[in-house]
């Protein structure tokens, strides 16, 4: 698979997490294991674009396929927009959950632009969605946070939102 623009290949069991995959075989420890259960999305990365949880799906149905973590988001010192609000709001405390954090802001900025409607989404027939907090909270449900850095994490979404 391509994971962060670069080509990696692992022999490994095929019960292997994806989670396990990037963290044990790949170096890649950016992703965190909260619950490893689905519940926390400390495991959250991309894939095609698309936000999952990395410790819920086996590594090996994503050959081929373009996975990008926490570690390619940024451009060499130039980190992603999402990052740079995450600092300026002070969207953490640990930062054990933000990767997770992070990713999935990044796919949820995508999804909402893109019309995908939300539970708490009124008019399901827009064009795109307009992010109010509680959309914001709504579509950042899957993603916890020990500390309780989510009045941070809710303005940096924000701000990118209205930029
Ligand atoms: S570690 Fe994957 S959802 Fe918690
Ligand atoms: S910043 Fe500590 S768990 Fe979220």
């Amino acid at each position: 698979m391509t994971v962060n623009g670069e080509t990696k290949s692992v022999s490994i069991d095929p019960r292997t997490s994806l989670l396990d995959a990037l963290r044990e075989y790949m170096g890649l420890t950016g992703s965190k294991k909260g619950c490893d259960h689905g519940q926390c999305g400390a495991c959250t990365v991309l894939v095609d674009g698309r936000r999952i949880n990395s410790c819920l799906t086996f590594a090996v149905m994503y050959q081929g396929q373009k996975v990008t973590t926490i570690e390619g988001l940024a451009n060499g010192d130039q980190l992603h927009a999402v990052q740079q609000a995450f600092v300026k709001h002070d969207g953490f405390q640990c930062g054990y959950c933000t990767p997770g954090q992070i990713c999935s802001a990044v796919a949820m900025l995508a999804e909402a632009k893109a019309g995908c409607a939300s539970a708490v989404t009124a008019d399901l027939a827009a064009a795109n969605v307009t992010l109010t907090d509680e959309e914001i909270r709504e579509r950042m449900s899957g993603n916890l946070c020990r500390c309780g850095a989510y009045p941070g994490i809710v303005e940096a979404i924000r701000s990118l939102a209205e930029a």
